[in-house]
C-alpha cells in the first residue's frame, strides 16, 4: 500500500531519555559501526549538540533522529537515520527540512556533512535539499577504509 507522505502526521522534538533506547536501536540497525547509547549521553550533554527525533504521532513510535552541532557559523550534520521499516515515508526530509530551517532562521553561514561515498541513499536525499559535493576525505571510514564525500549547503556568503 502507498504511504501518503504528506499526511502522515508527525512530531520532533529534541531527545529525551525516555526516547534512548529507541535511537540506539535506529543507529543500530542503521550504521555499520553504530554508536553505543553512551555516545548519546555524551551528546545530550553538549552545549553545542542537538538530537532530534522524529515521533509517528499516530503509532507513538520513535522513528528517525538527527543529531548535529552548532559550530560558529556553521551547522554540521553528524548522523540522521531512519528506521528501517520507517523508510521512504518522508522522515528523513522531514528532519532535513526542520534542521535547514533552524540554520536559515538562526542565520548559520553553511549546513556540512560527510557521508559514505557508496551511500547513495543519504546523497539522493541530500541532493534534493541541494546539497552539494564539495570535497572528498580519503579513506575517512576507518572500518573499511572508504572515502568520505562532503556536501554543503550554502545558505548565505
Ligand atoms: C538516508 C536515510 C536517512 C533516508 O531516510 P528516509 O526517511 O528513508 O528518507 P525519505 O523518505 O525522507 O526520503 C526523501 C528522499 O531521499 C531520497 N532517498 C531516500 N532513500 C533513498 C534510497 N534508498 N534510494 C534513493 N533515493 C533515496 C529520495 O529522493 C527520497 O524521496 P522519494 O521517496 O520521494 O523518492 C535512510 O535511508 C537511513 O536511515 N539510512 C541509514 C543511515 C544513513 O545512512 N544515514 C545517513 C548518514 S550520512
Amino acid at each position: 500500500m502507498a504511504v501518503d507522505k504528506a499526511s502522515q502526521p508527525t512530531l520532533i522534538q529534541p531527545l529525551t531519555p525516555a526516547d534512548l533506547d529507541a535511537v540506539v536501536e535506529i543507529e543500530r540497525l542503521s550504521f555499520r559501526t553504530p554508536w553505543l547509547r553512551q555516545a548519546f549521553e555524551e551528546e545530550m550533554a553538549r552545549p553545542w549538540a542537538r538530537v532530534e527525533v522524529l515521533h509517528d504521532t499516530v503509532t507513538g513510535r520513535c522513528v528517525a533522529f538527527a543529531d548535529y552541532w552548532l559550530v560558529a557559523d556553521e551547522l554540521h550534520i553528524l548522523n540522521i537515520a531512519t528506521h528501517p521499516e520507517a523508510r521512504r515515508q518522508g522522515h528523513g526530509a522531514r528532519l532535513l527540512r526542520h534542521i535547514l530551517k533552524l540554520a536559515r532562521q538562526a542565520s548559520y553561514k553553511t549546513v556540512e556533512l560527510e557521508v559514505r561515498r557508496s551511500n547513495l541513499a543519504a546523497q539522493a536525499l541530500y541532493r534534493r535539499f541541494e546539497f552539494q559535493q564539495v570535497g572528498m576525505r580519503a579513506r575517512y571510514y576507518e572500518d573499511n577504509d572508504e572515502d568520505a564525500i562532503v556536501m554543503t549547503l550554502r545558505l548565505r556568503d
